[in-house]
């Protein structure tokens, strides 16, 4: 016996502080994914979202490639996952890649913050799909190698994360036992004190 997936994601909601934005809560990262496609209306809400993420310079260096179910790019990107990924992630009916472009586009100097803009704009696009119903796994764990050669990423572009991208599933579809009680663990976080400081490792006083 394990978790429901409704019983799961009350689970897995941040604690409720008064004043934080609902989808910060709300946003987690699932490996169980339901059948259930996303619209292109809401494909097209996620990727507005993005778009209006702050950047340096406004360079909006941020590119996404994005593969639904059953397309050459949903089995490109699939095919450079890890193991471990790909024990879950196929079942997502979307999979993006986010790259960065690492120079600037006005001068052709370095773009240092092009990766900081990249996971702006990708979490604005996480919250977004929170908001809209939607759960999505970021993954470091994929052959960059592999995908900036079968998806023909330019040399100057850096890549991010694979971001898969659905409905969430019932954690007893997951493949194996280790997969199932990832699912089902509650999140952790590091207190506030180890985050904010007022000077170098002295905690700012927040509450
Ligand atoms: C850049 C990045 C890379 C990640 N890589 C992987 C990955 O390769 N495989 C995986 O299962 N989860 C991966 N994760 C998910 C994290 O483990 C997860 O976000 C973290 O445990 C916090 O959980 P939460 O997103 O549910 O709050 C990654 C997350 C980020 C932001």
């Amino acid at each position: 016996m394990t978790l429901s997936a409704i019983e799961v994601n009350n689970l897995k909601q941040a604690p409720a502080v008064q004043g934080v934005l609902p989808v910060v809560h709300q946003r987690w990262s699932a490996r169980s994914f339901s059948a259930r496609d996303v619209s292109q209306a809401d494909l097209a809400r996620v990727f507005e979202a993005a778009r209006w993420a702050a950047s340096s310079s406004n360079e909006q260096p941020w590119r996404f490639i994005v593969g639904v179910r059953n397309s050459l790019t949903h089995n490109k990107i699939f095919s450079t996952l890890v193991g471990f990924n790909k024990a879950w992630a196929g079942s997502a009916p979307v999979l993006i890649l986010g790259v960065a472009n690492t120079v600037f586009t006005h001068n052709g100097t370095p773009n240092t913050y092009a990766m900081y803009d990249l996971g702006a704009a990708s979490s604005y696009l996480t919250l977004e799909a929170a908001a809209l119903g939607l759960t999505t796994h970021q993954m470091a764990g994929y052959d960059h190698d592999a995908a900036r050669q079968v998806l023909d990423i330019p040399e100057s572009y850096a890549l991010g994360s694979v971001i898969a991208l659905g409905y969430q599933g019932e954690p007893a579809d997951l493949a194996n036992e280790q997969l199932i009680a990832r699912e089902i663990a509650p999140r952790e976080r590091k207190p506030l004190k180890e985050l904010v400081f007022t000077a170098w490792g002295e905690p700012a006083n927040l509450a």
